[in-house]
């Protein structure tokens, strides 16, 4: 009977030990993007798990998933309502098939530079777009940064409009950018990313646009020969969270969230100013012909039946704000 009682306190003792084990164990953040591991989105994945770590002594660890191994970014995305994955770093490109208030910023030609969209997305714009997620049910944690898109293709070099025509171009799951890339005659091909560079190799699709900075960190060079600065829409990111993780959070560890996130923003943003600068003369040693004097104007005016389309359906009351907040 004796040996009895002390085989349960001693199962019992053992259990409670496990219990506070499990306690004290690190909650595992899941993080995944699509790029690869030496892109602009992985200094930011960096850095939000170096913040998120440091900020909750251990209470969090962060686990990166780099180059679409988690899926694309619709994928993810589902993922994050679904609770398979905690944070996503992706472009607005299929955002808006969740949140279509983000449609607005996928708009060619709306933003003039880097100045005007990071203060956009980081003043009440930005802002009130975020809390939007929360409708949709995302969390949208921090405004990050793909970069201005450039055209690339097999064919020819593009200076106007008309070089675009008949020209089978992926684009990301977007309608704002499939019908941008219609009105200017070509022949628009939505995709996700991860298919992307088998599809220009086996010739599916002639071309791909996107920023200097995903053409360097996915080695396009190897399948495009042409280049052409054509900075037709600029392209954010977003950072966001699934809300079956950070809705169970205390404020303090929601705070440690937002601030990983601020910092995984500036990080990323700081690259791609970086590779902006860079990226160019690399891909000219890679062999690719760079057209970097693209006149905007003619791009600019075949899509304007782009922004028609938009108005119709979203009003322009949230473009109108972007376009005085100069
Ligand atoms: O082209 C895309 O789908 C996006 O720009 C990318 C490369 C996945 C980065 O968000």
């Amino acid at each position: 009977h004796f040996a009895r009682r002390t085989l349960a306190v001693a199962i019992g003792g053992l259990a409670a030990t496990t219990l506070s084990l499990q306690v004290q164990a690190a909650t595992e953040v899941t993080l995944g993007h699509t790029l690869s591991d030496s892109s602009h989105y992985s200094v930011g994945a960096d850095a939000f798990k170096e913040t998120l770590e440091r900020l909750s002594d251990g209470e969090f660890t962060v686990n990166e998933h780099p180059s679409g191994s988690l899926g694309g970014e619709r994928a993810m995305i589902e993922g994050l309502q679904i609770g398979t994955v905690d944070v996503v770093i992706t472009s607005t490109g299929p955002l808006g098939n969740f949140v279509p208030e983000t449609y607005v910023l996928d708009l060619p030609f709306l933003f003039e530079d880097y100045d005007q969209a990071r203060c956009v997305l980081d003043g009440e714009i930005g802002e009130e777009l975020l809390t939007k997620m929360s409708d949709h049910n995302l969390v949208g944690l921090a405004w990050s940064e793909n970069g201005f898109r450039h055209m690339t293709n097999s064919l020819r070099e593009i200076n106007t409009p008309e070089d675009a025509e008949g020209l089978k171009v992926r684009t990301m799951e977007n309608r704002v950018h499939q019908e941008a890339f219609r009105q200017m005659g070509a022949s628009p091909t939505p995709m996700a990313f991860p298919e992307l560079f088998t599809a220009l190799q086996q010739g599916t699709v002639d071309g791909q646009e996107n920023p200097i900075t995903v053409i360097v960190a996915t080695n396009f060079w190897e399948v495009q020969d042409h280049l052409s600065l054509t900075g037709h829409v600029y392209s954010p990111a977003a950072i966001l969270g699934s809300p079956i993780l950070l809705d169970g959070l205390s404020d303090e560890e929601r705070e440690w969230f937002n601030q990983a996130a601020q910092a995984s923003a500036e990080a990323t943003r700081e690259e791609v100013s970086r590779l902006e600068e860079e990226g160019v003369a690399l891909l000219r040693e890679k062999g690719m012909t760079v057209k970097t004097d693209v006149d905007p104007a003619p791009f600019q005016e075949a899509v304007e039946p782009a922004y028609e389309i938009y108005t119709d359906e979203y009003g322009s009351e949230m473009l109108d704000r972007i376009r005085s907040s100069d």
